[in-house]
């Protein structure tokens, strides 16, 4: 299950994500957690230490390394400069896995043990300033995007991608490749902004998109959020103490997180879990093709001299019984 977290900054994407993974992770489920927003913190909030943080690899460094890897043996992306982060899989393309090794993971991803299991982190990468606004600051979170549109997930096997909700992941088509979409709102105006920002976007592809109120205080906050975001309201979270001891550093074991707050999580994977019956692969496959043919046109063709639109493998369907190349 692919599960993303997204919001305007300071929401509280980052906390959620680590709590959501940590819950995860205590009931033996295995999970790949990706920090694929701009500041990078999802590792501090698995509880590293700044030197352990700062030696994570980042995906952006690995893209000829991600790219040949994925497109294996398929005859219609013949170089990995050909490949760009919306290139989907065809006949002969790797495909990636919750519970695998694979030279991906083993380049990009790293254990970090949590109370009651080992989940597998990856970050796309801190962004220097020269990475903005130019080509390098979308193949960074492009990296994340490539991963996903080759990964076959199936149940009770988790993927959490802590995100920003910015225009970068609708202009490419990322925010089209989860299960479900947690938006962490604040009650506050802005908060809900966001959140009808990303309805809007999010209502053409059919994205399953549920809002978590965070640092919700007391009946008005939660009648605010009611009043703004109706039935999309799924759950609400409050203070945390243990967020806080965490904060400081000194992280109290998972079983002391507050039961309030640990019901929210359940909560969370509730409503995640719901979502596999509701999945449709040859849909999945045919919004990677539509935002791939849009990227192409807009500038995919133009900076690989090629039209990418032959990268389109007509007759593929991504599926999780997709079985190996031989
Ligand atoms: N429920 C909570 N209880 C206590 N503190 C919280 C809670 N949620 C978030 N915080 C705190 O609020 C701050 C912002 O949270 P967080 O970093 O998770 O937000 P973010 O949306 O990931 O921010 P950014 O956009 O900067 O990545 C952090 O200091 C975090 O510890
Ligand atoms: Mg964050």
């Amino acid at each position: 299950m692919k599960i993303a977290f997204v919001g305007k900054g300071g929401s509280g994407k980052t906390t959620l994500s680590s709590l959501f993974v940590r819950h995860l992770a205590a009931s033996g489920a295995p999970v790949i957690a990706v920090d694929a927003d701009i500041n990078q913190h999802l590792g501090a909030a698995l509880g590293l230490d700044e030197t352990e943080a700062a030696a994570l690899p980042a995906m952006g460094r690995h893209l000829t390394l991600i790219k040949d890897y994925l497109r294996g043996t398929n005859p219609r992306i013949t170089s990995a400069e050909a490949m760009i982060k919306t290139t989907p899989p065809g006949e002969g393309s790797r495909l990636l896995r919750v519970r695998e090794e694979n030279p991906v993971y083993e380049a990009c991803a790293r254990p970090v043990a949590l109370d009651g299991g080992t989940v597998r982190l990856m970050v796309t990468g801190p962004f220097t300033e020269s990475d903005l606004g130019v080509a390098c600051y979308h193949s960074k979170t492009g990296a994340v995007e490539m991963c996903l549109n080759h990964l076959v997930d199936g149940r009770d096997e988790y993927v959490v991608v802590d995100m920003t909700a910015g225009s970068d992941s609708f202009a490419s088509g990322m925010f089209t490749r989860f299960d479900m979409t947690f938006l962490v709102a604040e009650p506050t105006r802005k908060g809900v902004s966001v959140y009808r920002q990303y309805k809007e976007y999010a209502r053409d592809f059919g994205v399953a998109l549920k809002v978590v109120g965070n640092k919700v205080q007391g009946p008005e906050d939660l009648e605010f959020l009611r009043a703004e975001v109706g039935d999309d309201l799924l759950v609400t979270v409050g203070h945390s103490d243990w967020v806080r001891a965490m904060e400081k550093g000194r992280p109290p074991r998972f079983d002391q997180l507050e039961a309030a707050n640990r019901a929210a999580l359940e909560s969370l994977r509730t409503a995640a879990d719901a979502r596999y019956e509701a999945r449709d692969w040859e849909r999945y496959t045919r919004q990677m093709v539509h935002f791939h043919l849009r990227n192409a046109e807009s500038w995919g063709n133009a900076r690989t001299g090629t039209d990418l639109a032959h990268q389109v493998d007509p007759g593929f369907v991504l599926d999780e019984r997709v079985s190996e190349p031989a």
